[in-house]
């Protein structure tokens, strides 16, 4: 069974899809833990769904490099097989890589490396081009620039708003990201295969 660690900043629906994919016992991973850098809405479904929680909240720190030793710190003592950053809104210190890296992925709303960073619908709206995507990928020290595990193209329609253009794009993410956690799972995905020397 793959042990995995969520860390969120929102709402958490990509974290949902994960929670409920757990919930069949024939899923071969379960979320052992979910955590934020804040007091993220998500947390709530560590309740709703019985799953411990923890908050590393990036305000509380001095600087990006002590939260990311305290968040290493919270995440090993989940063990966990894999990490998933599914809308961390934060870039992660070089130390988060070294320690869970390559068994830390992040999905992201683009095509990438068309539109890194925080905005990815919003610029690939602003650039109006006719499609954009879903990525999966692995955290490196860059800015959404890691080895990518997978994507997918996704039109943009006439009259799309940034909430219309994400919300076709999340169910994506979702499938990407469960289909990849099942690969690893299973051993049809090794993540070692995309660490960069
Ligand atoms: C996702 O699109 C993720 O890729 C991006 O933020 C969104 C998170 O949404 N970085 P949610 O919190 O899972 O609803």
């Amino acid at each position: 069974m793959l042990k995995l660690v969520v860390l969120i900043s929102g709402t958490g629906s990509n974290l949902r899809a994960l929670l409920d994919a757990s919930a069949d016992a024939e899923f071969p991973a379960r979320v052992v833990a979910i955590g934020a850098d804040r007091d993220a809405d998500g947390l709530v479904l560590g309740e709703e769904y019985g799953v411990s929680t923890f908050s590393v909240p990036f305000t509380a720190y001095p600087d990006r490099d002590s939260w990311g030793d305290a968040l290493i710190e919270e995440v090993r003592r989940w063990e966990p097989d894999l990490v998933v950053l599914s809308g961390l809104m934060r870039l992660v210190p070089p130390a988060v890589v070294d320690a869970f890296s390559p068994n830390l992925i992040n999905t992201h709303p683009a095509y990438l490396p068309e539109f890194p960073g925080a905005h990815g619908v919003r610029d690939a709206l602003a650039a109006g081009v006719t499609q954009t995507g879903a990525s999966l990928i692995v955290v490196d020290n860059s800015v959404d620039g890691g080895p990518i595990i997978a994507q997918e193209r996704i039109p943009v329609l006439p009259g799309d708003t940034e909430s219309s253009l994400h919300d076709r794009i999340k169910p994506v993410e979702r499938r990407l990201l469960i289909q990849a956690v099942l690969d690893i799972a299973n051993s049809h995905l090794d993540l070692k295969e995309f660490a960069r020397s």
